[in-house]
């Protein structure tokens, strides 16, 4: 039933999660419905009704996340909410941000560019995908957390082999220093029940079109109350106001907006609402643990995800190390048996990445490890 509220097409295993999901039809309906009538009628009278909408979902949004409404801004996606971040923290040259080298490039390379311009230090943890714990892991990170680190910005779930970093562990230890923390949720909005109050960031940044299955180019920056006053605005436009009574969305004033697809993440929140975020994140690890235990009677593949309890959820990466370029592997599988996977091609994290949702059964687990077997 529930696979039946996707558009994906007949024939389709679809496996890349991590990269982008498909918008559930409630999420289409309303985002068609909400862009015809936009554009049936684009007088300000008619377009009233989207200022109200957009709080409502706001309001979900923040419900979703367990904070306030005022705490959230809406951004076209993580990319931009963890930049507005990078260029907007009051930073200046000597001070330290410590980031964990499997932070993808919108929380790595823009705080390399950004260092470059303020001369900001960069600590960079180097990556352990397959570190014993989570203690370890975050006496890793503790660790680097020095007298001049101004900011830790970490990621919550990583992309490339989907290891999970101890958030709240991390965010506490950089709270009692004083540190800024910055929570790249890409891979977890929509994944795993997220809590911001529980993790204790001072901001978080997510993606409507990965895990939380909602429009395309929507997105989620968070920044806690108290913090808001230590952010500047990346863009500044029609709606925005120094006044500080707006909370987060003097973060979003960029001009004029696809109202109709913020209107469609009311669907979005909804319908995972609905499901229960326990219930997603319980199958989510169902069908990554079944494919895992299929790889793991397969000698050739060697698996690059972190399979100890609380390192892992969402995202398998296996290397076939026999299978010379796995590119074409890639493509035969799509072209004939409809997988779509993500491969990296080379490197210390050479291999494919599988990525299920709710949409994905047990039997496409199975046909996927054999799949390989066979490869
Ligand atoms: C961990 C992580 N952060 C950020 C992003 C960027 O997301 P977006 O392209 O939606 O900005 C991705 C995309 O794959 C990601 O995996």
């Amino acid at each position: 039933m529930l696979r039946k509220q996707f558009p994906l097409r007949e024939g389709l295993v679809y496996l890349n999660a991590a990269n982008v999901c498909p918008a559930s039809l409630p999420v289409l309906d309303r985002h068609q419905h909400f862009l015809r009538d936009f554009e049936a009628d684009p007088s300000f009278q008619n377009r009233a009704k989207f200022g109200p909408l957009r709080e409502k979902v706001r309001a979900r949004a923040a419900q979703f996340f367990g904070v306030t409404a005022d705490e959230i801004a809406f951004t076209r996606n993580t990319s931009e909410a963890s930049n507005t971040i990078v260029h907007g923290l009051n930073l200046k040259a000597g001070d330290e941000v410590v980031l964990v080298e499997d932070n993808h490039p919108s929380n790595l390379d823009s705080w390399k560019n950004h260092a470059k311009r303020l001369g900001l230090v960069l600590k960079i943890v180097p990556a352990t995908q397959l570190i014993d714990s989570s203690d370890a892991l975050a006496e890793k990170v503790e660790g680097a957390l020095g007298p001049k680190t101004k900011v830790l910005a970490v990621t919550h779930v990583t992309s490339s082999s989907g290891l999970i970093y101890p958030v709240s562990r991390l965010c506490r230890a950089a709270r009692e220093k004083g540190i800024w923390s910055h929570v790249d949720g890409a891979q977890s909005g929509g994944m795993l029940p997220v809590d911001l109050r529980q993790i204790g960031c001072d901001s978080y940044a997510t993606s409507s079109h990965k895990w939380l299955m909602g429009p395309l180019e929507a997105g989620v920056l968070f920044v806690t109350s108290p913090q808001q006053k230590n952010v500047w605005p990346s863009i500044v436009s029609v709606g925005y106001s120094e006044d500080g009574k707006g909370g987060a969305r003097f973060l979003e004033a960029y001009g004029q907006r696809d109202d109709a697809r913020l209107a469609a993440l009311d669907a979005t929140f909804d319908f995972l609402m609905m499901v229960g975020m326990p219930a997603v994140e319980a199958r989510i690890r169902q069908l990554t643990t079944r494919l895992m235990d299929q790889l793991s009677k397969n000698p050739n593949a060697q698996l690059r995800t972190n399979r100890k309890e609380g390192l892992y959820c969402g995202v398998v990466k296996v290397d076939l190390p026999a299978v010379p370029n796995l590119q074409v592997l890639d493509a035969k599988l799509y072209k004939e048996q409809g997988m779509a996977f993500s491969v990296t091609p080379a490197g210390p994290l050479r291999g494919i990445r599988v990525s299920p949702h709710i949409y994905n059964s047990l039997e496409q687990m199975d046909q996927v490890a054999e799949a390989f077997r066979k490869a």
